[in-house]
């Protein structure tokens, strides 16, 4: 049960010299761009900082949550607790050999910045990955995938600090236990660790490429590049991107709502057999991953606006906030949806975003 005691009766932050803001709007700090207001914020720049935040947590009694850079949360209602806002910065070069390079990111790195910089140096291996919102510290907790890659095809380890205890403990790939959106970090790491920076293992050439996805490889074809470079293929991703997903700086939005779902065989057929157009891919556990789009539109819900709460025109997928939609309005829209393509299709949609709500508050450790 959460456990809160009255505000006034808080430790004051300067006894651990500690600047903590009080009674901040999140907008600017979520990109679905919704207006919620946490008791208290402090934004982390250096790792050191940590344990006695924690401390000062630990002795009010507080609930909080560690964001990163709120591209794929979702806050339902006001924060009654502290947010944290990771923000340590740092990209460094950390080794090389004739055919590969290690970078270390620092977990507050934008994600996109560091796409770019490993696309300046003419490091492959993440430019399928490009204009994914969000911070490098995230990437590998849901295991970030587009256009035929993930970020697991390219990690090499991380370093994480353990919430309870304050050590600092390196992840190699197996231990990350990396599935589809999925990872350690969300199963049993779940609230447990703060990623403190991700280290990659990018090509320095003889890049393998990965234009296999979709409509690239044509495009490609179109432009008349042969022998494409990383930014051939980063450039085209980035306006097939830029013509269905929106720009949460213009539309408030945290990518896929939901995960594509995966379904039996047995299921697929039954289903195939009714819409035949329907796409489904099999996947390594011998099921049929399908996609979430195609059933929230094939549901009539693709274009819906419901105040300011909608779903995208070009990629169904895709919850918006135009303006001024509560977490609770987004929210409410897609148990909606979910509960109709369960009735039409039974299948089930699982959220991919996270939701910041009373259920879920983590509790001062
Ligand atoms: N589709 C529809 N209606 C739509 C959009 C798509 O029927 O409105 C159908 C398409 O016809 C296609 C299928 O759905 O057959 C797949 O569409 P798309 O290639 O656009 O990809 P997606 O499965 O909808 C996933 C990722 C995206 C990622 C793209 C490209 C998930 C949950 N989403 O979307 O990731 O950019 O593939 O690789 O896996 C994100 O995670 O935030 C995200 C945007």
């Amino acid at each position: 049960m959460l456990f809160i005691i009255p505000l006034p009766a808080l430790i004051p932050a300067f006894s651990y010299n500690m600047e903590i803001l009080k009674n901040i709007s999140l907008k600017n700090y979520n990109t679905f761009g919704v207006d919620a207001k946490t008791a208290y914020f402090r934004e982390l720049s250096e790792e050191k900082e940590l344990p006695s935040l924690l401390h000062w947590i630990e002795k009010n009694r507080i609930p909080y949550y560690l964001l990163s850079g709120g591209s794929n949360v979702l806050f339902v209602d006001d924060f009654p607790g502290i947010i944290i806002q990771i923000n340590i910065k740092g990209i460094k070069k950390i080794d090389e050999s004739d055919d590969h390079v290690f970078v270390r990111s620092m977990a507050g790195e934008n994600w996109e910045d560091f796409v770019e910089l490993c696309l300046k140096n003419n490091w492959g291996g993440i430019e399928n990955l490009t204009l994914i919102p969000g911070n490098v510290g995230t990437s590998p907790m849901q295991n970030i995938g587009a256009y035929g890659v993930e970020i697991k095809d390219s990690f090499h380890e991380l370093q994480a600090m353990e919430l309870k205890t304050g050590i600092i403990k390196t992840f190699n790939r197996d231990q990350c236990q990396f599935g589809y959106r999925d990872s350690f970090f969300k199963n049993e790491g779940r609230d447990k660790y703060m990623i403190l920076s991700v280290c990659f293992r990018l090509s320095r050439k003889k890049h393998i490429l990965n234009t296999t996805y979709g409509v690239i490889n044509q495009e490609l074809d179109t432009i008349g590049i042969k022998q494409p470079g990383l930014y051939d293929v980063a450039n085209i991703i980035r306006s097939i991107r830029r013509s269905k997903l929106p720009d949460p700086a213009e539309l408030g939005n945290a990518g896929s709502f939901f995960k594509n779902p995966v379904i039996t065989q047995e299921h697929y057929d039954s289903l195939k057999s009714k819409y035949p157009e329907m796409p489904g891919f099999p996947d390594a556990s011998g099921n049929i991953k399908t996609a979430a789009a195609w059933f929230i539109e094939k549901a009539g819900w693709k274009g819906y606006r419901d105040g300011d709460a909608g779903v995208h025109k070009r990629q169904a997928l895709v919850l918006v906030n135009y303006g001024k939609a509560k977490g609770y309005d987004i929210l409410s829209l897609s148990e909606t949806i979910q509960k109709s393509v369960k009735e039409i299709f039974d299948v089930y949609l699982e959220r991919e975003v996270n939701l910041i709500g009373p259920s879920n508050y983590q509790k001062a450790i």
